[in-house]
């Protein structure tokens, strides 16, 4: 019957058709395909069901109970892949130092970073936004937050790349070599963080590391490696997907040049800005589960332990939610996308990711002006299918 079931629902379009540069730089027009023909379909080379409509992707991320986030091991169990009850307390106590007033608190600190960041690359009139702004704002921010000191912070950010880089090419001999990077910088960011937690129990500070040593509810109190995990957990989840944002902002910009006028005039759209540029072109394309039970997803039956991939990029962009998805409207509005997810693993980090990308287009739209991308320069994907933006974004401006 689920050999029967996976070949009628089998893909018609399989994934490696979007692994051309182009198809990667705009998928968009395959997802809408594949929301017509096949909305929830099996993959046979990734072994694993794909959903495509707004609707099915909501249905997967609301419902935990069904739809599991526990993979892998115990042993690197994070937040992100735990399940009631555990995530609830876990969250819970998280949620306690990483509040909206410690994110809002952070305004001052982030629009002088960015002016830094701009200031040192003005005069030239040309930057690559990706490794002058985008890369470094989320590192130093996190940086910053979680209270690691200035100078070691090339050193985070290396161990930050190592974390969330995957092989170029799918070899067997490069995967074993970027685990095994991993390990390595799994085991200096272990050593790293017990060092700085030590010195913050005997004197703490405003940051969020003393913060987390001292949260505690009802009694429960979160012990190192869970501290530590949480941190390393931070890094990989804020830093690529924040620098993304930014990169994929001021890449709406250069192909829609009056964008850039409008934000300049009117400074108060630029959240309504970020957040259709989350629904456009949404840093994390899709969001992974395992079935626990048989279920049914659209008219589709799904038998228990099997994997689910809900296409966020797809579900954004779904005619019978967003009425003229292809269209970028500035101040759309509902904007229900489902860029951070949605129910209970909902982005932790939303309000700080929302408030990096508000200050940087906002000084970037004031600042700046006739943004470019510099024409021949080959754009290049990031190459996980997860994750959607670009390498380098080179361009050219004036200063207004
Ligand atoms: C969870 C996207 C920035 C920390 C998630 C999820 C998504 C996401 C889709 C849900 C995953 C799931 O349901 O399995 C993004 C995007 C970002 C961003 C698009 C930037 C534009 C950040 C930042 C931080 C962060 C800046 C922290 C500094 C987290 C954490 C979780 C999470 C801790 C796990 C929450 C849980 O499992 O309860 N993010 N994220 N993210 N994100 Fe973000």
């Amino acid at each position: 019957m689920q050999t029967t079931n996976k070949a009628r629902y089998a893909n018609i379009i399989p994934m490696e058709d979007l692994n051309t540069i182009e198809k990667k730089l705009d998928p968009f027009p395959i997802f809408a395909q594949l929301r017509g023909t096949t909305p929830v379909r099996y993959d046979e080379n990734r072994k694993c069901w794909d959903v495509f409509r707004y609707e099915d992707a909501h249905q997967v991320l609301k419902d935990p109970a069904t739809f599991s986030s526990k993979r892998g091991g115990e042993e690197n169990e994070s937040l992100l892949m735990m399940d009631p009850p555990r995530h609830t307390q876990m969250r819970a106590l998280v949620s306690k130092a990483f509040t909206p007033k410690v994110i809002a608190d952070l305004a001052p600190r982030i629009q002088s970073i960015t002016d830094e960041l701009l200031d040192a690359v003005q005069s030239d009139g040309k930057m690559d936004m990706v490794h002058d702004l985008a890369v470094p704002l989320p590192v130093i921010v996190i940086a910053e937050l979680l209270g690691v000191p200035t100078k070691d912070r090339k050193l985070f950010k290396d161990w930050s790349d190592i974390l969330v880089k995957g092989p170029a090419k799918n070899t067997e001999e490069l995967f074993v070599q970027v685990m095994a990077e991993r390990t390595q910088a799994r085991q200096e960011l272990d050593a790293y963080f017990a060092e700085i937690m030590k010195l913050r129990r005997q004197e703490p500070q405003d940051d969020l590391i003393s913060l987390l040593l001292s949260a505690d509810i009802e009694g429960e109190k979160l012990d190192d490696k869970e501290i530590i995990i949480f941190s390393i957990l931070l890094l990989a989840a804020g830093n690529e997907t924040t620098t993304n944002l930014i990169t994929n902002a001021v890449r709406r910009l250069t192909e829609d040049q009056s964008l850039q006028q409008t934000l300049h005039e009117q400074p108060a759209l630029v959240p309504g800005f970020i957040e259709e540029v989350l629904r456009y072109y949404p840093p994390v394309q899709a969001i992974g589960r395992i079935t626990t039970k048989d279920v049914q997803i659209g008219d589709v039956p799904i038998q228990a332990g099997e994997q689910v991939i809900s296409w966020v990029a797809s579900a954004n962009r779904d005619e019978a939610k967003f009425p003229d998805p292809d269209t970028f409207i500035v101040d759309r509005k509902p904007n229900a996308h489902l860029a951070f997810g949605f129910g209970i693993h909902f982005c932790l980090g939303a309000p700080l990711a929302r408030l990096e990308g508000q200050i940087a287009i906002q000084a970037i739209a004031r600042r700046l002006q006739h943004i470019r991308f510099v024409e021949g320069t080959p754009l290049t994907p990031i190459p996980s299918p997860f994750v959607y933006g670009v390498k380098e974004f080179p361009v050219t401006f004036e200063i207004s």
